[in-house]
C-alpha cells in the first residue's frame, strides 16, 4: 500500500474516533440535563462511575478492598513511608479539617486531581466529574462515614501572599525556632535524620523543606498554610492550629519563611 493510502486510512480512522467521542460526550451531556432523575439515583450512578474508574486507575496500588494492598503496593516503600493509603483506616494527611477528622470531599478531589509528587500520579485528565465520582466511591465503599462539609481552618483577611516581605520572612524564621520545627526538620530545613515512625510503624523522614516540589499537600501559600493548620494525620507532623488561634497572621510569616528556603 502506498504511503498516501495509509495516511488516508489513518485519517479515516481518526475521523471515526472523533465522531464516536463527540457522540458519547453528547450522550453524557444529555443525561446530565435530565433534571427528573431523583437525587439518590444520580448519586448511585456517580458511585458506579467512580467504581469503574477505581478498578481501572487505583486498584493496583490501593487494592480491591481499599486497604492499600494492591499488587503494585509491594514495590512502594515496603518498609518505609509512604505506603498507599488504607482508606478503611480513615486516616488522611491532606485535609482542611482538624486533626483526627475526615477530609472534605473537595480535599479527596484535590489529592486525586494533583497527585502526590513522585508517589501517586495526577488524575487531572479524568476531568472534574470523573475525579468527583471516584472520590464519592471512596467515601461510600471504603470510608463508610459521612464526610464533613465545612473547613475548620480560620482564614484572616488581607494577609497571606499579599503581605510577603523580608521582615515577614525574618519573623517566620524566629517562629520556626520558637515552635520547635528544627527538632524534626533541622536548622537548615533539610531534616535531622532522626528516627521517626508513622502510625503503621513504618520509617518516615521529615520532608526536606528546601525541596518544596516534593510537598504532597501543595506548594502555594494557601497549601502550606493548610498544612500548618491541620497537620498530616498518621505522621509525626503535628497540627499547629491551636498555637495560631487568635494570631493567624503569624502563620503567614512562617509560610513565607518556608518558601524562602526553596532551593534556587
Ligand atoms: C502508583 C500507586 C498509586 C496509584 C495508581 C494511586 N495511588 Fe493514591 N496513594 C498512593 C500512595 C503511595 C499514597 C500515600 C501517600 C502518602 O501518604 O503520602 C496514596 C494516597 C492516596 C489518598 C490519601 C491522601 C491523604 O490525604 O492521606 C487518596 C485519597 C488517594 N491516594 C486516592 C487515589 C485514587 C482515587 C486513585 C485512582 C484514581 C489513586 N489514589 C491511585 C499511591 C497510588
Ligand atoms: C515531630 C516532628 C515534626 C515537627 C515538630 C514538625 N514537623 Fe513538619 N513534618 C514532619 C514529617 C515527618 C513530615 C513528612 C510527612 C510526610 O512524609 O507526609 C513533615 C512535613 C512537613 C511539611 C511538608 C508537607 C507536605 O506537603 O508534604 C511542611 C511544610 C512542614 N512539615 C513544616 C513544618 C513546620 C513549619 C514545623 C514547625 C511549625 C514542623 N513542620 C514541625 C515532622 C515534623
Amino acid at each position: 500500500m502506498s504511503r498516501q493510502k495509509i495516511s488516508i486510512l489513518l485519517m479515516a480512522f481518526f475521523m471515526i474516533g472523533v465522531a464516536t467521542l463527540a457522540q458519547s460526550q453528547e450522550h453524557d451531556m444529555s443525561s446530565m440535563n435530565h433534571t427528573d432523575i431523583p437525587m439518590k439515583e444520580a448519586n448511585e450512578m456517580e458511585v458506579a462511575h467512580g467504581k469503574g474508574i477505581y478498578a481501572m486507575s487505583c486498584v493496583y496500588c490501593h487494592g480491591i478492598s481499599g486497604k492499600g494492598d494492591g499488587a503494585a503496593s509491594m514495590f512502594i516503600g515496603p518498609y518505609s513511608h509512604p505506603r498507599p493509603n488504607d482508606f478503611t483506616a480513615r486516616i488522611f494527611k491532606f485535609r482542611s479539617t482538624e486533626s483526627g477528622q475526615l477530609p472534605l470531599l473537595t480535599d479527596l478531589m484535590r489529592t486525586i486531581r494533583e497527585g502526590i509528587p513522585g508517589i501517586m500520579p495526577s488524575f487531572r485528565n479524568m476531568g472534574e466529574s470523573g475525579i468527583r465520582a471516584v472520590a464519592a466511591y471512596l467515601q461510600k465503599e471504603f470510608i463508610q462515614r459521612p464526610l464533613p462539609t465545612k473547613t475548620t481552618i480560620k482564614y484572616v483577611e488581607h494577609v497571606g501572599p499579599y503581605t510577603y516581605s523580608v521582615e515577614s520572612v525574618y519573623r517566620g524564621m524566629a517562629l520556626y525556632r520558637e515552635m520547635g520545627c528544627a527538632g524534626c526538620h533541622g536548622q537548615d530545613g533539610k531534616g535531622t535524620g532522626e528516627h521517626l515512625t508513622d502510625q503503621r510503624e513504618l520509617r518516615i523522614h521529615p520532608i526536606d523543606l528546601t525541596r518544596t516540589e516534593t510537598f504532597g499537600n501543595g506548594v502555594s501559600h494557601e497549601d502550606i498554610y493548610r498544612t500548618l493548620m491541620t497537620g498530616l494525620d498518621g505522621t509525626p507532623m503535628p497540627s499547629f492550629g491551636d498555637f495560631f488561634i487568635g494570631q493567624e497572621d503569624r502563620a503567614w510569616d512562617l509560610v513565607h519563611y518556608i518558601l524562602s528556603l526553596r532551593e534556587k
